[in-house]
């Protein structure tokens, strides 16, 4: 399975995504992710992404797709893959698209979750990370003990993006730049849209309604 997941920030990426690798057995991508590992390790890539990040905004597309071409190139992604934070421009959609057709491997299906602004701004400002990427919320998806990973052990921390001002421009960012990526991928008859609202376990039933599909 070759699949796209696609929604706002906070919208439950990360969060279903680590259910769907469990079960589908997809190695999980999330650009999120590498960049946040880059920077932890001061490398050159992590260097020229903070800024970015720091503010909300958008790390330039020649860098992702740099990334990402590299990453699927992977031994893992031979069998499928799960893109999760990519692509979130047209432009990378685009690369997406020509790095796949030169495989001959074109994506399956694109997940869209949709969850109202409203709820997105509380989701991201209780949530808590763990550096393993397991993602908590103090009040909607506490671990077993506070500030501690239950998947890891590892200690649990707040995002630095996750702060009201960064918030405020994700979402900015997120309808001005990935938004339009619904039509793109409506057109190419790709897109399947989830509603994001209600029970982490009631989404991923219907999640798994969709993929069932594509096993
Ligand atoms: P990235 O890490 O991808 O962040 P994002 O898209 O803003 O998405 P989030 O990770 O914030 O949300 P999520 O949907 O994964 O939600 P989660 O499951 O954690 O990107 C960060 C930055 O990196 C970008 O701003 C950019 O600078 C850069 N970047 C990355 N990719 C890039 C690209 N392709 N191009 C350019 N720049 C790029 O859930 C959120 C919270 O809600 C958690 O607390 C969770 O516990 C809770 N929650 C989840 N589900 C539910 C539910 N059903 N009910 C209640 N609470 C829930
Ligand atoms: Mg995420
Ligand atoms: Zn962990």
């Amino acid at each position: 399975m070759r699949l796209v997941l696609l929604g706002p920030p906070g919208a439950g990426k990360g969060t279903q995504a680590k259910r769907i690798a469990d079960e589908y057995r997809v190695p999980h991508i999330s650009t999120g992710d590498i960049l946040r590992e880059n920077l932890r390790a001061e490398t050159p890539l992590g260097l020229e992404a903070k800024g970015f990040m720091d503010r909300g905004e958008l790390v330039p597309d020649e860098v992702l797709v740099g990334i990402i071409r590299d990453r699927l190139g992977k031994p893992d992604c031979a069998g499928g893959f799960m893109l999760d934070g990519y692509p979130r421009t047209i432009p990378q959609a685009t690369a997406l698209g020509e790095i796949l057709g030169e495989k001959g491997t074109p994506l399956d299906v694109v997940l869209n979750i949709d969850v109202p602004d409203e709820e997105l701004v509380s989701r991201l400002s209780g949530r808590r990370m763990c550096e393993c990427g397991a993602s908590y919320h103090v009040q909607f998806n506490p671990p077993a003990v506070e500030g501690v990973c239950d998947a890891c052990g590892g200690r649990l921390y707040q995002r630095d993006d996750d702060k009201e001002d960064a918030i405020r421009n994700r979402l900015q960012v997120y309808s001005d730049q990935t938004q339009p990526l619904i039509d793109f991928y409506s057109k190419e008859s790709l897109l399947a849209s989830v509603d994001g609202t209600g029970g982490i376990d009631e989404i991923f039933a219907a999640i798994k309604k969709i993929l069932d599909a594509y096993k």
